[in-house]
C-alpha cells in the first residue's frame, strides 16, 4: 500500500523548510500566549482538520502519558449517567466545554479549575446533545456563541455574562425565520456553527418526520443578533434546484438540514455545508424527484449565502444517509500539483473527494443503476453515486456467510430474519417486507467524521459496521385526526415533549435517556408527575406545558400496555409538526388523505433474540486514508468485546461516532469505543502506543491544545454511578 508521495525538494525549499520545523520546535518548546489558540475552533480549525501542529507529546515520550486533570461537572440529578459529545475549545488560556445536562463551562486550561458557568435553561434540567461552542473576538470583544433548545447565546468570554446589544438581550430565537410559527415549531441546533468576519454561520437539528421544518442555513450578525442572510436547502421557486422537486414541495417538505456542523475557506470566503436527508427519511412519495440539497455537500459564498456548486451524494435519499459530518478541506497532490479539496465522510461507507473551488470530484464517480421501490407511490431514484476511490471504509452488504455464530437457535433465528428481508445491497429501499440496511442509520462514519494530517495528505476516519432494519407499514393520515381523549391527549403531549429523549415507543436510549417501559412497575404515579413537572437529572421540568394536563399525560404513561406503538407516536408527531407547519398562504397540503408509510423499526439494530449483533466483526475500525492516492494506507479494528472475540480471531473492533484527532507529534488519538478506552496510535502504522481505561464510553472527539509550556489532550467521557454528570479528563507528560 502507498502512503506517501516523493517530493524530491530543490535545497533552497529544503532550508526554508527547515527553518519552519525550527520555528514549530521551538514554539513547541514555550509557552506562548499565541499557541494558546491550538484548537479554538470546533475540530480543530475552520478547515475542521482536527489536526494539531504540536509535537510535545510524540511516537517517543506517549506512553508516558497520564491524568493531568480532570473536571467533573456534577450537574447531575438524581444519578442519571449523562454522556456529552463536546468538542471543547481553548483561548488563551482558557477552555470551554457543555456537559451532558448541556450547561457551558469555562475552565482553566491548565488546572481544569472552573473560572464561570452559564445555565441556559436557568434551573430548568436542560439536557440535549452539544457538540461545542464558537469564538469571536474584535479586540477587547470577546465572545462565545453557543445553543441550547432553539436559542443562540452570546456571552463575554471572560465572564460569561450576556452580551446585552446581542438579540434579545444575549439571546436570539432560531424559530424565528423558518417557515412554522416560531412559537410551535422547533429546531434544536446540535453542532456548532462557524464564523466568518461578523457573522455566524448556522444549521439545526428538524424533525425527522413527514411536516418537519425545513432545514435552512442561516448566517447571524455575530454584533447585533440580526439574521444576515438564509439558504434555503429546500429551494424556493425560481432558485436553483427547485426543479428537483414537486411544484409546493417547498412549502411542506422538510429536512436537508446541516446538524453536523461546516467548515470555512477563509481565504476564498466560501462556506461549505454537509446537509442532512429530507424528510420524511424512509418515504418520499410526497417528495417526487431528486431533492436538491438533501444529502449535498454545498459551498456557498460565506458572505452573502450565495450558492457557488453542489454535489448530491444520495438522491431522493429513503435510508437517512445524512452528511453526518462537516467536510474535511485539504490539500492534496493530484499529478505532480497542490490541489486544494475538500474530503466528505457519509454514513454510507463512501468517501467523496471534490475539488473546492468547482465541485468536481477528484475521483471518478460512476452512477449506477440501484433497485427500485416496490412500494406504492414512491419512486426511487434510479442511479446512485458510487466513488471508484477510495473503497468504502464500511461493509456495503452482507450475505449469510456474514452472520454471527451465537449458538444453533439464534444462528437459524438470524438466518431466517436475514432471508425474510427484501435485500439487494447498498440502497435496498425501506420495504413492507422489512429490508436490511448496511451501513445503517448512524454509519459508517458519524458526527466525529475525519482527521486529516497536512504532511501526509491522510484522512483517518473511525467507521462502524452495524446493520439495521427497516419496516414500512401503511398508515391512513385520515385517522390521525382522533378525538383528544386523555389518553391520547397525554400521547400527543409525549410525542411533541418527551419522545426526542424517552423515545417514541418509550424505549429511551440507555444509558443517557431511561425506558418508560414498564414504569409503573418502579416508579409511583405522584413521583413520576413530580419529575415530569420539576424536572430531575438530565431530564427538563416541564410544569409550564403539563399544568392542567397532569391527568392526561399520566394517563398515556400509566393506563395503557406500557409500550405503544411507534406508528401511534409517530402519527401524532406528524400531526404536531403540521400543525405547527401550517402557514396560512400554504392551501396546498400534501398528501393529507393519501396514505403515508412509516418505517417503525427505524434505526433497530440487527441482532438476535438475545440482543447481540448479526453481524460478523469488526464492528468498529479506524481507517487510514491516502488523499493522494485514494489508497488505505493502513485499517484496523479498534476498541473489543472479548465476551464476543473468538479464540485465535483479531479484536472485535467496537462501534461509536465520536471522530479521531491526529498530530504532529506522529499520533491519532481517539476514543468512541464501547470498551471504555481512551488510545493514541502510530499515525504510520496504526500500532497501539498508548491506552488508558476511563470511567464511561468517551462518546466525542477529543481535543489537543497548548496551555503553560505543555501540551495536553482532552476527552470528554460519559459518567459512571460515582459521577454521573460525565467527565473531562486532561492528559499530559508528567514533569521533567
Ligand atoms: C431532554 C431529554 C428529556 C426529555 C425531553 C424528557 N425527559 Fe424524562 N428523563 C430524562 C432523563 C435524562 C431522565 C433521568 C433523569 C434522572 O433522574 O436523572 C428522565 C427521567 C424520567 C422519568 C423517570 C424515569 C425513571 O425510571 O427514573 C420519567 C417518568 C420521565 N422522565 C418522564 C418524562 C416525560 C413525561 C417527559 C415529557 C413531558 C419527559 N420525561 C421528557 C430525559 C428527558
Amino acid at each position: 500500500m502507498t502512503r506517501f508521495h516523493q517530493t524530491i525538494m530543490p535545497s533552497v525549499k529544503l532550508k526554508s523548510f527547515l527553518s519552519l520545523v525550527t520555528f514549530l520546535f521551538l514554539s513547541a518548546c514555550q509557552p506562548d500566549i499565541n499557541n494558546d489558540r491550538t484548537w479554538s475552533v470546533y475540530k480543530a480549525d475552520a478547515e475542521s482538520s482536527s489536526y494539531s501542529p504540536l509535537k510535545q507529546i510524540n511516537k517517543d515520550n506517549v506512553h508516558l502519558l497520564q491524568p493531568a486533570w480532570k473536571f467533573i461537572p456534577n450537574d447531575s440529578r438524581n444519578n442519571r449517567i449523562g454522556s456529552s459529545e463536546c468538542n471543547p475549545i481553548v483561548i488563551d488560556g482558557i477552555l470551554y466545554t457543555t456537559s451532558a445536562r448541556h450547561r457551558l463551562y469555562a475552565l482553566n486550561a491548565g488546572t481544569g479549575e472552573i473560572i464561570w458557568s452559564h445555565d441556559p435553561f436557568e434551573g430548568g434540567e436542560g439536557g440535549g446533545i452539544n457538540r461545542g461552542v464558537t469564538y469571536w473576538e474584535d479586540g477587547e470583544d470577546k465572545r462565545i456563541l453557543y445553543t441550547a433548545g432553539d436559542r443562540l447565546f452570546a456571552l463575554h468570554a471572560l465572564t460569561g455574562k450576556p452580551v446585552i446589544p446581542f438579540g434579545d438581550s444575549g439571546k436570539v430565537s432560531m424559530n424565528i425565520g423558518l417557515r412554522g410559527d416560531p412559537a410551535t415549531i422547533s429546531v434544536i441546533p446540535t453542532s456548532p456553527g462557524i464564523v466568518y468576519r461578523d457573522l455566524l454561520i448556522i444549521g439545526a437539528e428538524v424533525s425527522e418526520l413527514y411536516g418537519a421544518e425545513p432545514g435552512y442555513i442561516r448566517a447571524y450578525n455575530i454584533r447585533s443578533g440580526k439574521l444576515e442572510w438564509t439558504f434555503h436547502t429546500i429551494p424556493h421557486p425560481g432558485e436553483p434546484g427547485y426543479e428537483t422537486w414537486p411544484r409546493d414541495a417547498w412549502k411542506y417538505a422538510g429536512g436537508a438540514n446541516d446538524w453536523a456542523g461546516m467548515s470555512l475557506d477563509k481565504k476564498r470566503g466560501m462556506v461549505f455545508l454537509a446537509l442532512g436527508s429530507p424528510t420524511y427519511d424512509f418515504y418520499g412519495a410526497d417528495r417526487k424527484g431528486q431533492n436538491l440539497y438533501g444529502n449535498s455537500v454545498v459551498a456557498l459564498n460565506a458572505q452573502t449565502g450565495a450558492y457557488i456548486w453542489h454535489f448530491q451524494t444520495v438522491h431522493h435519499d429513503l435510508w437517512d444517509y445524512d452528511l453526518p459530518a462537516p467536510p474535511n478541506l485539504v490539500t492534496l497532490e493530484k499529478d505532480g500539483k497542490k490541489v486544494d479539496a475538500v474530503a466528505q465522510t457519509t454514513k454510507s461507507g463512501f468517501l467523496f473527494v471534490f475539488d473546492r473551488e468547482t465541485g468536481v470530484p477528484l475521483f471518478p464517480v460512476e452512477e449506477r443503476p440501484v433497485p427500485p421501490s416496490l412500494v406504492p407511490g414512491e419512486e426511487a431514484w434510479p442511479t446512485q453515486p458510487f466513488p471508484l476511490k477510495p473503497k468504502p471504509y464500511s461493509r456495503q452488504s452482507m450475505t449469510d456467510a456474514d452472520l454471527m455464530y451465537h449458538s444453533p437457535s439464534s444462528y437459524d433465528s438470524l438466518l431466517k430474519r436475514f432471508r425474510s428481508f427484501r435485500y439487494e445491497g447498498l440502497f435496498t429501499p425501506p420495504d413492507t417486507r422489512g429490508t436490511l440496511m448496511l451501513p445503517g442509520t448512524r454509519g459508517g462514519s458519524n458526527w466525529g467524521g475525519g482527521a486529516f494530517d497536512p504532511a501526509t495528505g491522510i484522512l483517518y476516519v473511525k467507521s462502524s459496521d452495524s446493520p439495521e432494519i427497516e419496516l414500512l407499514q401503511k398508515i391512513e393520515t385520515e385517522k390521525t385526526a382522533g378525538s383528544k381523549s386523555g389518553y391520547n391527549q397525554g400521547m400527543s403531549l409525549y410525542t411533541k415533549h418527551c419522545a426526542a429523549c424517552h423515545g417514541r415507543d418509550k424505549n429511551g436510549d440507555e444509558p443517557n435517556f431511561p425506558s418508560l417501559v414498564g414504569l409503573s412497575a418502579r416508579m409511583d404515579r405522584e413521583t413520576a408527575l413530580e419529575k415530569i413537572m420539576k424536572g430531575s437529572g438530565r431530564m427538563p421540568g416541564f410544569a409550564a406545558v403539563m399544568q392542567g394536563n397532569e391527568e392526561a399525560i399520566i394517563s398515556y404513561l400509566y393506563d395503557k400496555a406500557d409500550r405503544i406503538s411507534r406508528k401511534e407516536s409517530y402519527l401524532l408527531e406528524i400531526r404536531e409538526n403540521k400543525l405547527a407547519a401550517k402557514d396560512s398562504s400554504s392551501e396546498s397540503e400534501p398528501s393529507d388523505t393519501a396514505a403515508l408509510y412509516l418505517n417503525i423499526t427505524a434505526y433497530g439494530h440487527f441482532r438476535d433474540p438475545e440482543g447481540r449483533p448479526a453481524i460478523k466483526p469488526p464492528w468498529g475500525e479506524l481507517n487510514a486514508i491516502d488523499l493522494n492516492t485514494g489508497e488505505y494506507a493502513w485499517k484496523i479494528p479498534v476498541g473489543n468485546h472479548p465476551e464476543y472475540q473468538k479464540p485465535g480471531e483479531p479484536i472485535t473492533g467496537s462501534e461509536g461516532y465520536g471522530g479521531p484527532i491526529v498530530t504532529a507529534g506522529g499520533l491519532v488519538f481517539l476514543g468512541s469505543t464501547h470498551d471504555k478506552k481512551f488510545r493514541a496510535f502510530d499515525k504510520d502504522n496504526g500500532k497501539l502506543l498508548w491506552e488508558i481505561d476511563l470511567p464511561g464510553v468517551a462518546n466525542a472527539t477529543p481535543c489537543t491544545y497548548w496551555s503553560g509550556g505543555k501540551q495536553y489532550v482532552v476527552t470528554s467521557v460519559a459518567g459512571d454511578k460515582e459521577n454521573p454528570s460525565g467527565y473531562l479528563l486532561a492528559f499530559a507528560l508528567p514533569q521533567q
